[in-house]
């Protein structure tokens, strides 16, 4: 399969949470061979969109010379996208909502309503076989009242053949002396890629174990408070 991880950290391959991607996507290349392309978000010239609209109505091509024209090529002629971020003020960090706001040239103006009443614009390019991952730390120690909006608004975004990871505590991943808690975890990560490469879905109960604290909430808490030793 052709894989586009879509690094959203500006800490590059130095991220927390990459830690996570590359345990899942180690987990993919154990099931199948793949072809892995990591696109460090924040190294691109990515312009604004302007909101010009001359996509919707020239065939899908933006008046703005820069990165996207390669990296939407890449996009559409992948199996599988993973995007890979932390939660900046409980969203996408910005120069990665930038790069998919500046996917609007992949549809047309036209728009149509499906049975559930929801509005889309027709894309150009038959995408419906593209698969998308989010997997997405944050600093905080849980998930409650912090990765909704994220979630929500990647699900809206790309509401079929989507899977979503998040995983509280993520700093953990680059402290050294969190390896006993760190380590299965990034097992459970690699156990799901290996089985989202096989059947495009993660068994419940590892789902859910890898979407929970590593250590409890009040210790990382602690911790993090300078609170512990
Ligand atoms: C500008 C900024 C905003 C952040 N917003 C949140 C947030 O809304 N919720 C949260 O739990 N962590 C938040 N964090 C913490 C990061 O998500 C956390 O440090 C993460 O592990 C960094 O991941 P990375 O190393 O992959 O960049 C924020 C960090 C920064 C720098």
């Amino acid at each position: 399969m052709k894989i586009l991880v879509l690094n959203g950290s500006p800490k590059k391959d130095k991220s927390d949470t990459m830690h996570m991607t590359r345990a899942f996507v180690d987990g993919m290349n154990s099931a199948c061979e793949n072809e892995v392309t990591v696109i460090d978000v924040i190294d691109r010239h990515i312009e604004f969109c302007t909101g010009c609209f001359q996509c919707k109505h020239n065939g899908g091509v933006c008046i703005l010379d820069d990165d996207m024209t390669a990296i939407i090529d890449r996009f559409v002629t992948s199996d599988v996208v993973i995007f890979n971020f932390l939660l900046y003020a409980y969203g996408m960090p910005a120069p990665l909502k930038n790069l998919v706001d500046r996917l609007m040239p992949l549809s047309s103006w036209k728009m149509s309503r499906d049975e559930d009443g929801r509005y889309g614009h027709s894309t150009y390019r038959d995408l419906s076989a593209l698969r998308y991952v989010m997997i997405c730390g944050c600093g905080y120690p849980n998930a409650k009242h912090n990765f909704e909006g994220a979630v929500k608004q990647f699900l809206l975004k790309f509401p079929v053949n989507s899977t979503v990871i998040t995983v509280p505590e993520s700093p953990m991943f680059n402290i050294p002396q969190a390896a006993n808690f760190v380590q299965p975890r990034l097992k459970a990560l690699k156990e799901a890629g290996d089985e989202y490469a096989d059947s495009f879905t993660i068994d419940e109960a590892l789902y859910q174990e890898i979407c929970s604290p590593m250590i409890p909430e009040e210790i990382y808490a602690a911790f993090a408070n300078g609170e512990r030793e």
